[in-house]
């Protein structure tokens, strides 16, 4: 029953919100078919937040930290103003070459610069106060130092967004087991222990935090 009524709500918020790019539609289908798992990927509700997010902060640099296939870097890239920059970073070729080869289909997609290699390494070489927006989508153990380093390299009123807050709904168990729930759970305390940021928990999907630095 709880499950019927989570979908049904679901469907009607898709309904309810514009469609993504038809690329971005092709580029959800191919990450499917190879790798079988694009349900890593934010999807178009989630997508059209960003992108609205994106435009109505008026950024014109984001940091993404997670690539996978590139649907998120796109759904950015597609929001941001012209001479907009997105410094995307993931750590597996494989999913870089995806990625890599969509950009290169998108008229957007000169926007994007890709980092290959571990994510904490990219932000921790970006400089302190230079950008506007962070996206934090990689491996949840690691969410804390992301956080971390987003508050560095994030000026006045940036704006930092994390997914899977819920974890697959795990982080609401009496006893958590699965570690990246474990993560999560950490994560979310840490971050609203957080004097330096404004922020709203949001039930979008597998929920999402949404902060503002003060
Ligand atoms: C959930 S997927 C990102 C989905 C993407 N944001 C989207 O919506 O299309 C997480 C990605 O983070 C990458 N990743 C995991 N640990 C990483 C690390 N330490 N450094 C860089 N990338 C990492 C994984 O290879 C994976 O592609």
């Amino acid at each position: 029953m709880e499950a019927d009524k989570t979908n049904m709500i679901e469907d009607y918020v898709a309904v309810h919100t514009d469609d993504v790019s038809l690329l971005l539609e092709e580029l959800m289908a191919e990450t499917e078919n190879i790798t079988g798992r694009s349900f890593w990927s934010i999807g178009k509700v989630e997508g059209k937040l960003l992108q609205l997010l994106i435009k109505m902060s008026r950024t014109q640099r984001a940091v993404e930290v997670g690539t996978f296939t590139g649907y998120s870097a796109l759904v950015i890239a597609e929001a941001l103003p012209e001479d907009g920059i997105l410094t995307t970073c993931e750590n597996s070729q494989e999913y870089a070459d995806i990625a890599l080869q969509y950009f290169n289909k998108s008229p957007y997609g000169r926007k994007i610069k890709l980092k290959l290699g571990p994510a904490l390494q990219t932000l921790r070489n970006i400089p302190a106060n230079s950008e506007d927006f962070v996206f934090i989508d990689a491996d949840k153990p690691s969410y804390g130092d992301y956080f971390d380093e987003a508050l560095r390299i994030l000026g006045p009123g940036g704006l930092i967004f994390v997914d899977n807050v819920f974890w697959r709904n795990k982080i609401f168990k009496k006893k958590i087991t699965n570690e990246n729930a474990k993560a999560i759970a950490a994560f979310n305390e840490k971050v609203r222990q957080e004097d330096r940021v404004e922020k709203v928990m949001l039930s979008i999907r597998d929920g999402v935090y949404l902060m503002r630095k003060k």
